[in-house]
């Protein structure tokens, strides 16, 4: 038979021995590293499978060409809406696709990226001529009347608005950010957030390209 105050001693122990497993249990919580996003797994960006992506659209290139999205059938196209004058966020995700391509090389060839006007009045056939050639030699400037602009901007889930209007011509556009990618029969295969690493972006875009 055991004593009593062996029992309590038990007791104890049992106690001491479920705090210390609480303790642990909440310091490796704390401090177990975020779960990891293997690089070029980009394809987990949270879309809903029901929302369809991209559609038809025709607008005018920067040399004053119509095309349509039918245009580049065959390549995948890797799209961007924005306007020339966007201080920030459009020269930067330009930069990012212009990375990605040269990261891709030869297989770069086989990608249009387009750089797609949410501002048709301002940028004007001319104006996207200019701005285009600051970025990637392929990428292909459009813009067209606000109608057609709006019409493809719709089909890609794209918010844009004006706003902080100072005048008539001076103003900026609140607008979403993301660089989708079509595939070679103009369905969404995937898009990126803003700031994605073009190396990354290179990555998934190759892994399309396989
Ligand atoms: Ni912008």
């Amino acid at each position: 038979m055991v004593s009593k105050p062996s029992y309590l001693l038990i007791v104890v122990l049992l106690a001491a021995l479920a705090a210390i497993g609480l303790i642990t249990w909440v310091a490796w919580t704390l401090t177990r590293p975020a779960p990891r996003v293997q690089v070029g797994d980009v394809r987990t960006v949270a879309v809903a499978p029901t929302v369809k992506i991209g559609g038809p659209f025709t607008l005018v290139d920067h040399t004053g060409m119509t095309v349509t999205d039918a245009t580049w059938r065959g390549k995948l196209l890797l799209i961007y809406f924005g306007y020339g004058f966007c201080p920030d966020v459009c020269p930067t995700e330009l930069q990012i696709m212009s990375g990605a391509l040269d990261a891709l090389g030869e297989d770069a060839a086989r990608v249009q990226p387009l750089f797609i006007t949410v501002d048709p009045e301002r940028d004007t056939v001319e104006f996207l001529a200019d701005y285009v050639s600051h970025f990637h030699p392929s990428l292909v400037g459009l813009t067209g009347a606000p109608e057609a602009v709006n019409e493809a901007a719709t089909a890609y889930r794209v918010y844009h608005k004006k706003a902080v209007e100072d005048s008539a011509t001076d103003y900026l556009v609140d607008h979403s950010s993301f660089v989708y990618l079509m595939g070679p029969d103009g369905n969404f295969l995937t898009m990126f957030n803003t700031g994605t690493d073009p190396r990354t972006m290179a990555q998934t875009i190759l892994s399309y390209l396989k």
